[in-house]
This record gives C-alpha cells, sequence and structure tokens, in this order.
C-alpha cells in the first residue's frame, strides 16, 4: 500500500528554511554587558566597530549602520533626490520598489537575465524614459548584476545608481567585494541574512558628502545645532544590535564557506533531475549563496506551446505542498513579483508583456533551507524529499 503524503514524518522535526547562525552566548555576553555599562545604547561604540569592520572588509569609504535594508533605501532614494521614475526589476524583495512609493517616484519595471536572474541591462535600457532619474538593481540570492553594463549605460543616460544589496555582503565582482558600486548600496542585517544584526541595514558609499548626509538622515535628519533641516527617519542602530552584527560579520567568512560547502552537496544531489535548475553563478563573481534556489520546469505549457507563469506556477505549488507535508519548509522566492503585488497595482498595466523571464522566473523558484550551521544529514533530508516529489510530480 503506498503512503499517503506525510505518513510516517510525524516524528521528524520541522526543517526550517532559515535559521539565524548567532555568535556565542559567552561573546554576546560580555558584549552586552560593556554595552550596559555605558550610557550610550544607540549609535555608539559597537555600531561604529560594526560599520568600520564592513569598510575595511569591502574596501568603502563609509558604511552606515540602520535599522533595516528598507529604511535604508528609503534614506538613500530621498538623499539622493530621485524622482519621476526609476527603474527596478520585479524579480525581488518589495523594498526595493517600496522605497520608492514613500518618496512618489513611479516604479518602472525592467526585466531579468535568464539563468542568472538579476536585471537585464539591455531591458533596463529600453525602459528609460525623459522622466528616469535612478535605477536600483539587485543582487539576487548573493549574485551580483552584471555591473559593468548596469553602470555604463547608468553613465551614458545619466542615472543615479542605488544597489539593493540585500543578500550581497561578502559577494565579490571581478575580485573586488560588493559596496562600493554606484552611488550608494544597501544592505540587509536581517535574521534571513547570511550576516545578522538580528535587524539591521548598512548603507555603503564612497561620496563623503553623501555619507554624512545619510548618518543625519538616520537621525531624524538633524544638523549639529539641533535643528532638523534634512527629511530623516528614526532609523538608527542599538548597540546591542551592532553588537551582533559585529559579530557575525567577523564569522562571515566561515559562514560563506560552509554554505558553499552544503550548496555543493545540493548540486551533487539534485542536478541530474531533469528540468530542474540551480541559479548560474558567473565566472566574474562570487555569491554569499544566501539562499539556494531550484527552478522547476515541470508540465507548464500553455496552449501557445510555451511556459506559462500560471501552471509553472501550480507545479511549483504542488511541490512546495509536497515537501511540507514531510515537515520540510520551502519557499517559493520571489513570489509574487512586485508588479503583481497590490501596493503596485497602479503600476501594473505598464509593465504587461514587459517582464516575462521574471514572471516565470517567480513562478518557478522554490527556495530550500539552507543556513551556515546546516547538517549534511539535513541536506540529504531534503535531497531525497525533493527527489521524492519531482518524481510524483512528473507522473502525474
Ligand atoms: C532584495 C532585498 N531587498 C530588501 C530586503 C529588505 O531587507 P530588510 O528586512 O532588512 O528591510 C530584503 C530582505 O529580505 C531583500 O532580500
Amino acid at each position: 500500500m503506498s503512503q499517503a503524503p506525510g505518513e510516517g514524518h510525524e516524528a521528524l522535526p520541522l526543517l526550517p528554511i532559515v535559521q539565524p547562525t548567532l555568535p556565542d552566548w559567552e561573546t554576546l555576553a560580555a558584549d552586552f554587558k560593556a554595552i550596559a555599562a555605558d550610557p550610550k545604547i544607540t549609535v555608539g561604540k559597537y555600531v561604529r566597530l560594526l560599520e568600520a569592520e564592513v569598510e575595511r572588509r569591502l574596501d568603502v569609504r563609509h558604511a552606515i549602520a540602520v535599522s533595516s535594508c528598507t529604511s535604508g533605501l528609503m534614506l538613500a532614494v530621498r538623499a539622493l533626490g530621485v524622482t519621476g521614475e526609476a527603474i527596478l526589476p520585479p524579480f525581488t524583495w518589495s523594498s526595493t520598489g517600496l522605497c520608492l512609493l514613500w518618496a512618489g517616484v513611479e516604479p518602472v519595471f525592467a526585466d531579468i537575465e535568464p539563468g542568472r536572474y538579476t536585471l537585464d541591462p539591455a531591458s533596463f535600457e529600453r525602459a528609460i524614459t525623459p522622466r528616469t532619474t535612478a535605477v536600483l538593481p539587485v543582487t539576487i540570492f548573493g549574485v551580483p548584476p552584471d555591473l559593468d553594463a548596469i553602470e555604463d549605460i547608468a553613465r551614458r543616460r545619466g542615472l543615479t545608481v542605488i544597489y539593493d544589496t540585500a543578500q550581497g555582503l561578502g559577494s565579490t565582482w571581478r575580485g573586488r567585494p560588493l559596496g562600493g558600486f554606484g552611488h550608494v548600496e544597501v544592505f540587509s542585517m536581517s535574521p534571513t541574512k547570511v550576516a545578522t544584526s538580528v535587524e539591521g541595514g548598512l548603507l555603503t558609499t564612497n561620496d563623503d558628502a553623501l555619507a554624512s548626509k545619510l548618518r543625519r538622515m538616520r537621525d531624524y535628519g538633524k544638523a549639529d545645532d539641533g535643528d532638523i533641516d534634512l527629511l530623516g527617519l528614526s532609523a538608527r542602530q542599538s548597540e546591542l544590535h551592532g553588537a551582533v552584527g559585529l559579530r557575525t560579520v567577523q564569522a562571515l567568512d566561515a559562514a560563506i564557506d560552509a554554505r558553499a560547502r552544503l550548496v555543493a552537496r545540493y548540486y551533487e544531489g539534485l542536478s541530474d533531475l531533469p528540468g530542474v535548475a540551480f541559479q548560474t553563478v558567473p565566472k566574474d563573481t562570487t555569491t554569499t549563496w544566501n539562499y539556494v534556489t531550484l527552478f522547476l520546469a515541470g508540465d507548464d505549457l500553455g496552449k501557445d506551446g510555451k511556459p506559462d507563469p500560471v501552471r509553472a506556477g501550480a507545479v511549483t505549488s504542488r511541490v512546495h505542498d509536497a515537501l511540507e507535508a514531510v515537515k520540510i519548509q520551502t519557499k517559493r522566492y520571489f513570489y509574487r513579483p512586485l508588479h503583481q503585488q497590490t501596493v503596485y497595482a497602479a503600476f501594473a498595466e505598464r509593465a504587461r508583456g514587459t517582464v516575462p523571464v521574471a514572471e516565470l522566473a517567480s513562478a518557478r523558484g522554490l527556495a530550500l533551507p539552507l543556513y551556515s550551521h546546516m547538517a549534511d544529514s539535513d541536506v540529504d533530508r531534503v535531497i531525497d524529499a525533493v527527489r521524492t516529489a519531482w518524481a510524483q510530480e512528473r507522473s502525474r
């Protein structure tokens, strides 16, 4: 008799999709004790140590710690005076577009490159209009976009470049760490990132004037004399968050190495499956392996003989559910694409038919459990379950 989905798995623990790897408690206890003994418990010694460590690692003049990547993006858009229209990929986390909506800037969606899933430079250039003032390229799962091509277009067309590098702290492009590209880069240190402040973000730039503006804007927009002369936010980082961030950044190389090894195991266990693809990591880049995402090409052809995102999404959902039934958490990611989220409804019509690669990637993408201290046996458990789920899906 065949087993019903999930049967026999009651005893297995839930395998979460992400788990933060936190510093050991003795280190944190000493840090927290030092913080408690100092009256300055926000934007003090530890936040500055975190910023200095990031500046050194990323070889960038300024790192500014903030409360989240989203607040960092909002500050960047304001500080750089972005108006009119800004171009971004829809295959990203919503924050890349939310920061534009907060500033009254129209998000204009450009497509992504197949395989790599980052902003397609040709599509970006086609989307430029006389109202365009900025572009927000995104590092996807740790893989940087084609920086050369994007910066060349931006320079020629006089556009501001704000990189959403939320998932790219530790990624490199042609041997250089991300962090010093464009006008500003914005990183996340939320709990799902390889290095985390529990919650937090970082702005990085080589522009001295922009850096001092951003430092004031994270603190309401306060001038030295106490006047508020800039439109800022309350987006500081506390010392407790700074301490956790500092320790996880110090452990970043080991975390990335551990993830690379785990991902290699996933490749070995799954790359022979027909219709299952991993993200391409171009030779001139390295990734943080923030996520390992499968792209599932199953029975998804539409009447026109081309892959249909609605059918593709149904395939991915069934695999997601089959894994959930055996207590393995996965995430359709990034789903939904931004132009299909309600908050962007006013801009959906303009996006129609212009972002087919992003729509299909969003329908097919399924992120698997991955964390820096994950056991090989847990990776093997996921591999076995994916193989079973995929075999079931193909025999439907
Ligand atoms: C691409 C991207 N941008 C922005 C964010 C938002 O980061 P935060 O939660 O720190 O605001 C994330 C978080 O997952 C992300 O993946």
